[in-house]
């Protein structure tokens, strides 16, 4: 991989003095700030919960997975958002921070405490959840056996169901689009190392093909697929990595049948996914990159426009353009992944990590947008979530304003000026740290820090502090958060398993077990003193409803 040095735009360097960012200057007027910000807050809330619950059938979906999203990396890209806007951060909001409704989701896997990424993506797109490594098949399946894969162990994603009743399908991933998250939107893999035909090691190929050849077979109708990972749909010949010849990219281009696909469109670059026009083409295939598209953050450095690979807001924004040409009556799903922030996590780059952050907080906002201009956002069902954490801490006491991927200052108190903290070994510290990964000291004998005094840890490869010594920074098993607007949001809250994302999208889309057909048999239940308290305390929220009314 290729990595290039950049130094992001912040007003300070470890060389130079140091400054810490400003707090809005409206709270400087004290308590009033403090109670009217809550107060508003009470009412916003309230009107939205009304109006949350008055519309619970979502025509569309739109799901963002930030893969490795766990709660510290949301926090910290806060922080980052609002300092490249030049303020202290922590009041930020990323655009998912404004959806009425968060849960808290549980990620194991059916075999593992800390979970995988394909077991993860099994859990939310088909609300199944399954062993590690496992992809679209269910835990009675064994990882790497082929003969395991069969009708009583394979699943269906919700994006799958939704193409099959005719609606516009999309999945967009800055990741290779055989990678666990995008593949299990339409494979059903014993291993999700099986992205191509070379790397994969099944012994019964008919049964158990690779990723790639499944997405031909399994979501050769979906309107749009926008992502990485050309190389496992090439032969060698033509710099790919699969070794039986398929060329599937020729071969995407010219399926036939009955799937409303008659115009295909095949694109590699930026320039011809902007320059797409949506009601000329049918369905949309963009390989944008070999492997894994490039972190965002050093892809927008590219002076060079027609050198840039397309920002997952961009393929966001595209993506849906092209979806409701077909889905505006239909109804669309659209899967949209922020792959990488997993990967800058892994490497203990934060700096990526939580650039890739902020750019999902971009697409959504994109998304917000679009359907707002469409008059399609009140019945749209958008949730954000994360697959799992990383192992990935903030604190260290920090002030207000401290950059956060800067060393911690602290204040001296005889005068008054912020100088560099030093730990009691006299070393500086990091507010962003790593419990594993190659960040950590390889010399370490009697200390846990490393001496990073004279490092710009604002580079984008620079390696934040690690507790042990590790190839690759791992997973963090705790919950991760769960942000949802739109009919059907409310069932987002609580302490729930990751499947009841997939749920939630089913139910509120009356999609699989929650279909048309079948929702007679599926009642929610309602107790009789829910019923009376309903009644009882229908004055108010008649008055609610009212108010909501004339805010409206
Ligand atoms: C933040 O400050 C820097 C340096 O003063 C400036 O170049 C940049 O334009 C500012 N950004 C915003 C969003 O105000
Ligand atoms: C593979 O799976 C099949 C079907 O579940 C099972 O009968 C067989 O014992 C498994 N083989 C191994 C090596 O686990
Ligand atoms: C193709 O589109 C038509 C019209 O939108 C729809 O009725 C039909 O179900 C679609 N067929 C398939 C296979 O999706
Ligand atoms: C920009 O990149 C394109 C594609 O690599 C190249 O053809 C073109 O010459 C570049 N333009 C400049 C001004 O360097
Ligand atoms: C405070 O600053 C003064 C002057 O630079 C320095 O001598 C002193 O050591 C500093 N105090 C602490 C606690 O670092
Ligand atoms: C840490 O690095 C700085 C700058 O390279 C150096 O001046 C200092 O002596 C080092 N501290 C220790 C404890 O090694």
């Amino acid at each position: 991989m290729q990595l290039q040095v950049f130094i992001l735009s912040m007003p300070m360097l470890c060389s130079a003095l140091p400054s810490l960012y400003p707090a809005p200057a409206q709270e400087s007027v004290g308590s009033s700030y403090w109670l009217d910000q809550g107060q508003r807050e009470i009412r916003r809330v309230e009107h939205e919960t009304i109006r949350s619950l008055l519309k619970s059938r979502a025509k569309h979906v739109v799901l963002f997975i930030g893969d490795g999203m766990g709660v510290s990396t949301v926090t910290a890209a806060r922080i980052l958002k609002g300092q490249l806007e030049n303020s202290s951060g922590d009041e930020a909001q990323l655009s998912f921070e404004r959806f009425q409704h968060t849960a808290l989701a549980k990620t194991y896997n059916t075999d593992y405490q800390t979970a995988d990424s394909a077991g993860t993506a099994t859990a939310f797109l088909t609300g199944v959840k399954t062993r590690s490594g496992l992809l679209g098949v269910n835990g009675n399946a064994i990882r790497g056996n082929c003969s395991s894969l069969t009708d009583e162990t394979r699943l269906t994603s919700f994006l799958r169901m939704a193409a099959d009743e005719g609606r516009a399908v999309g999945i967009v991933s800055t990741t290779r689009l055989t990678h666990a998250t995008p593949a299990a939107a339409y494979s059903h893999s014993v291993d999700r190392g099986w992205e191509s035909d070379s790397s994969s090691t099944s012994d019964d190929r008919s049964r158990c093909p690779d990723i790639a050849r499944q997405m031909l077979l399994n979501a050769a109708d979906y309107k749009v697929i926008l992502g990485g990972g050309r190389q496992n749909f090439l032969p060698e010949e033509l710099k790919g990595k699969r070794k039986d010849g398929a060329n599937l990219i020729r071969e995407w281009q010219a399926k036939q049948g009955s799937l409303n696909c008659s115009r295909r469109a095949y694109i590699e670059t930026r320039n011809q996914l902007l320059d797409l026009e949506p009601d000329k083409v049918d369905c949309v295939l963009g390989l944008l990159s070999s492997s894994h598209m490039e972190y965002h953050a050093e892809n927008m450095m590219k002076q060079n426009l027609s050198e840039r690979q397309p920002s997952l807001a961009e393929m966001t924004t595209k993506a849906l353009e092209l979806l409701t040409v077909y889905g505006k009556d239909t109804g669309l799903v659209l899967l949209v992944e922020a792959g990488r922030i997993d990967h800058g996590h892994h490497g203990n780059q934060a700096n990526r990590a939580l650039h890739e952050t902020v750019a999902l907080s971009d697409a959504v906002e994109a998304a917000v947008q679009l359907l707002k201009q469409k008059k399609l956002l009140d019945e749209t069902l958008m949730i954000v979530t994360a697959d799992h954490s990383h192992v990935f801490t903030m604190g260290h006491y920090g002030l207000r304003g401290q950059p956060i991927t800067q060393l911690k200052y602290k204040r001296n108190a005889t005068t008054g000026r912020l100088q560099l903290y030093k730990a009691g070994d006299d070393l500086p510290l990091t507010v962003l740290n790593y419990a594993d990964g190659r960040g950590a000291s390889k010399s370490r004998h009697d200390r846990w820090s490393i001496n990073a005094t004279a490092e710009d840890t604002t580079k984008a490869d620079y390696q934040f502090p690690a507790m042990m010594l590790k190839s690759g920074e791992s997973h963090g098993g705790e919950d991760v958060p769960v942000f949802a607007r739109g009919p059907g949001s409310h069932l987002v809250q609580g302490v729930r398993e990751q499947t009841h994302v997939a749920h939630v999208i089913m139910y509120s889309a009356h999609l699989g077990p929650y279909a048309s057909s079948q929702r007679e048999s599926f009642q929610p239940t309602v107790a009789p003193n829910i019923k009376s308290a309903i009644f009882v305390n229908a004055a108010y929220i008649f008055k609610l409803v009212s108010g909501f009314v004339g805010f409206v």
